[in-house]
């Protein structure tokens, strides 16, 4: 009997699913009982001796590891809870938005944590749509080798691999009722990646190479502070409403916020005016995601940057993706159940 046909009490899985291989992040969307589920996993490991800590102790406590000559890894979010412990910086597969080039163990890493979201297929050659960025304009970075080896890996976990665009995903999960019709911007920990699409059709696609980290690393390096204490803060306390009483982090966190956006901006003016953009009569929607959008007070922020920037279109609403975090995987999603109703 197929997994997917409901015998008695046993929940459903539908088949096709949506993953988004992030810097930060590895998160998975799927459909069960016609609900959708989203997992998700930290993108890290860290390094710990054998001799210290035996398998046994991570086998009781169900801890990720992965066990390779005289090492073992933790992976996931059980690394940042050793690193933390050790005082010591979680290792990371991806560096600004594709596989790291530096970082050996880099494959067998991604492999697991892949697995731990995804889990395994309904049926063997079930369709999953993974995310990847789009070419960035600021970096020489491998975007091709990082598609391939991550359809390989999906590969050898038993799904048939398809790729979307990260920014476009976006707009399948949040513009349905706007047509498929606007500017997806997805703020993510290593890069910003943006769709534009008309009718659903991809007009634009582009990354840059700078995201969540960058703010923590130049907010750091300004104040002296270590990153973790940086990111910790702008995780849990930043409001960009709050232009009083700051502290000296929440302030560099905020300048550093005000950079990002502009940037992107500017290199988002910079394409639209290009003379082979189509002219669109209709104001356009833009919606915003990714872990980076979160701190209260993004969305006005972005919006009055963008006010003053001189854009080259006429720009309707700016909204905020109704679940920032999973709005690419759940389009992902989107896709990958349209085309498993057609297989
Ligand atoms: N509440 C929060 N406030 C501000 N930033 C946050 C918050 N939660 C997470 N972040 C930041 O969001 C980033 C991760 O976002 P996201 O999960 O969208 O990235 P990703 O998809 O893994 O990376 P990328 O798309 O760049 O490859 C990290 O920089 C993290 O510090
Ligand atoms: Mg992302």
């Amino acid at each position: 009997m197929d997994k997917s046909e409901k015998k008695n009490n046993e929940s459903k899985i539908q088949c096709g699913k949506g993953i988004d291989i992030g810097t930060a992040f590895i998160k998975c969307a799927y459909k069960e009982d016609n609900k959708v589920i989203y997992k998700k996993q930290r993108n890290a490991f860290f390094e710990i001796d054998q001799s210290d800590y035996s398998k046994n102790i991570l086998d009781t406590h169900k801890i990720k590891y992965i066990a390779k000559d005289k090492e073992l890894y933790v992976v996931g979010d059980d690394a940042l809870e050793f690193a933390s412990i050790f005082r010591k910086e979680t290792r990371r597969p991806l560096s600004r938005g594709v596989i790291s080039p530096t970082e050996k163990k880099a494959f067998p890493m991604i492999q697991l944590l892949i697995k731990s979201v995804i889990g395994e297929p309904v049926k063997q050659g079930e369709i999953a749509y993974y995310s990847v960025p789009a070419d960035p304009l600021d970096a020489d970075l491998n975007v091709v080798y990082h598609r391939d080896i991550i359809a390989e890996l999906l590969r050898n976990t038993g799904y048939k691999p398809k790729e979307i665009k990260e920014g476009y995903a976006l707009i399948l999960s949040e513009l349905a009722e706007r047509d498929f019709t606007g500017i997806g911007i997805s703020f993510g920990g290593g890069m910003v990646n943006v769709s534009f699409a008309y009718k659903s059709i991809p007009i634009l696609n582009f990354s840059l190479a700078k995201g969540g980290d960058w703010i923590d690393h130049y907010a750091a390096k300004a104040l002296n502070e270590p990153t973790s204490t940086v990111t910790r803060i702008k995780e849990t306390m930043l409001d960009l409403d709050n232009i009083k009483e700051l502290s000296s982090i929440e302030s560099a966190l905020s300048i550093f916020y005000n950079h990002l956006i502009e940037y992107l901006i500017e290199h988002l003016k910079q394409q639209l005016s290009k003379d082979d953009m189509p002219m669109i009569e209709k104001p356009i929607t833009i919606v915003l995601a990714g872990g980076t959008s979160l701190p209260k007070g993004f969305t006005g922020r972005f919006k009055s940057i963008l006010e003053r920037s001189n854009f080259p279109i006429a720009v309707g609403e700016i909204i905020s993706a109704a679940n920032p975090v999973n709005a690419v995987s759940n389009g992902a999603l989107v896709a990958a159940l349209s085309d498993s109703e057609n297989q």
